[in-house]
């Protein structure tokens, strides 16, 4: 147990080795995930954790089940408190740089399920500050007018505000900056310079972020003037922001956030990841019926290029990305979507049959949060903190 803070504190610029790199602010190549765990110290979730949790909350999410969630920090730590009546919070966040796709709700809808499930509160962070530090294309006008954007989608998944809070930077900052301080003093520029890579000529801002992004992790127990412990869904990207406020938090008398991590969705072409930066790799919320079908009928199959040869041969939903879509997002049925599995596999269901569903699906969704998102507008304001 000694070496945990050094190990915690490795720097995961990762490149040379393996190909592939995660930061918060880069991902790209084909991400071998087995090797993010061991780089970042973080734990696999296995089904003796999965059938944990499942105590409490019946059937496991399919994004548990089929692994989309597939790592943690402390979760069993989370639960011995959970069982002992201690209960926690939820915080997760958004990064407002661009338009909201398929890929940013996922961890949006596994969040709320937790929340359901534990009937636990939630802090959602909308960072429209570290957008403007980190994004020289950016203003601060354009972040923030996003991070009231995004705030629609995420709502449209059916949060309520009663037991959800959405917190922009900008209009929260006064709570933040003062929690903030305490964090910032606790860390030092070797630290951050180690950890994100930073140089001489990276702006001031970014160096003290994260100790923005850790206020939420311990903001309850702030409140409540007592420890709370707090369980933050995020995508293994964030982790370093979190391995430096794990480390710091104790030392402020607050608790650990336990985590759990989910992968980053694969985008429409082949390898690489949604990315709002293209439009053709993702799907954004306030697509078109039009456009969504235009974009699945372009994205990768893994189809062959001839009916003869595809029925022959069968085709390879693991790197289809319709396929993918239904995996991670719109067919919660495992048989059923082990029935189009095989079918794909043996050549029965060809590419074009296989779109026309993802098209099916991805359009009635759509349809649906589209119109849950214009009925937001009217409760954005409650959900909202400001000070
Ligand atoms: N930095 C995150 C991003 O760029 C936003 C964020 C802030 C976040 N706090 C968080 C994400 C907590 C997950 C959990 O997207």
């Amino acid at each position: 147990m000694k070496n945990i803070k050094s190990r915690e504190l490795v720097s995961y610029n990762m490149t040379d080795k393996t190909g592939f790199v995660v930061t918060p602010w880069e991902v790209s190549g084909k991400i071998d995930y087995n090797n993010l765990i061991k780089q970042f110290g973080t734990v696999r979730i296995n089904d003796v954790l999965i059938k944990r949790i499942e105590k409490h909350t019946g059937p496991a999410h399919f994004m548990l089940r089929r692994g989309m969630f597939f790592s943690h920090r402390d979760l069993n730590w989370l639960l011995d408190k959970y069982e002992k009546k201690e209960k926690f919070y939820l915080y997760t966040g958004r990064g407002p740089s661009g338009r909201m796709h398929l890929g940013h709700l996922m961890p949006f809808v596994f969040t709320k399920w937790l929340q359901d499930k534990f009937k636990a509160k939630l802090v959602i962070q909308m960072t429209d500050d570290e957008k403007f530090m980190f994004r020289q294309d950016l203003e601060l006008e354009q972040t923030t007018n996003q991070a009231l954007s995004d705030a629609l989608d995420i709502i449209a998944l059916g949060f309520k505000p009663k037991n959800t809070e959405i917190l922009i930077d900008t209009f929260y900052s006064k709570t933040l900056y003062n929690n903030a301080i305490r964090v910032a003093k606790k860390i030092t520029f070797s630290t951050i310079k180690a950890v994100f890579g930073f140089n001489n000529s990276t702006n001031i801002g970014s160096i003290f972020y994260t100790s923005f992004q850790a206020v939420p992790a311990f903001l309850e127990s702030v409140r409540q003037g007592k420890n709370v412990p707090c369980l933050i869904p995020h995508g293994i990207d964030q982790d370093p922001h979190f391995r430096v406020s794990r480390d710091v938090m104790p030392k402020l008398g607050y608790y650990k956030p336990a985590a759990i991590h989910n992968v980053l969705m694969p985008g429409l072409k082949e390898g690489g990841k949604m990315s709002s930066s293209d439009p053709s790799s993702a799907i954004y919320t306030t697509d078109s019926a039009k456009e969504v079908k235009k974009k699945i009928g372009s994205a990768f199959s893994g189809g062959r290029d001839t009916v003869k040869e595809h029925r022959e041969k069968g085709g390879n939903p693991d790197v289809d990305m319709s396929y993918q879509l239904l995996n991670f997002l719109f067919e919660p049925d495992d048989k059923k979507l082990k029935e189009i599995y095989e079918s794909y596999k043996n050549g029965d269901m060809l590419s074009g049959e296989l779109k026309a569903i993802a098209i099916e699906k991805v359009n009635s969704y759509l349809a649906n949060h589209q119109k849950e998102r214009v009925k937001a507008k009217k409760v954005l304001e409650k959900f909202l903190l400001r000070d």
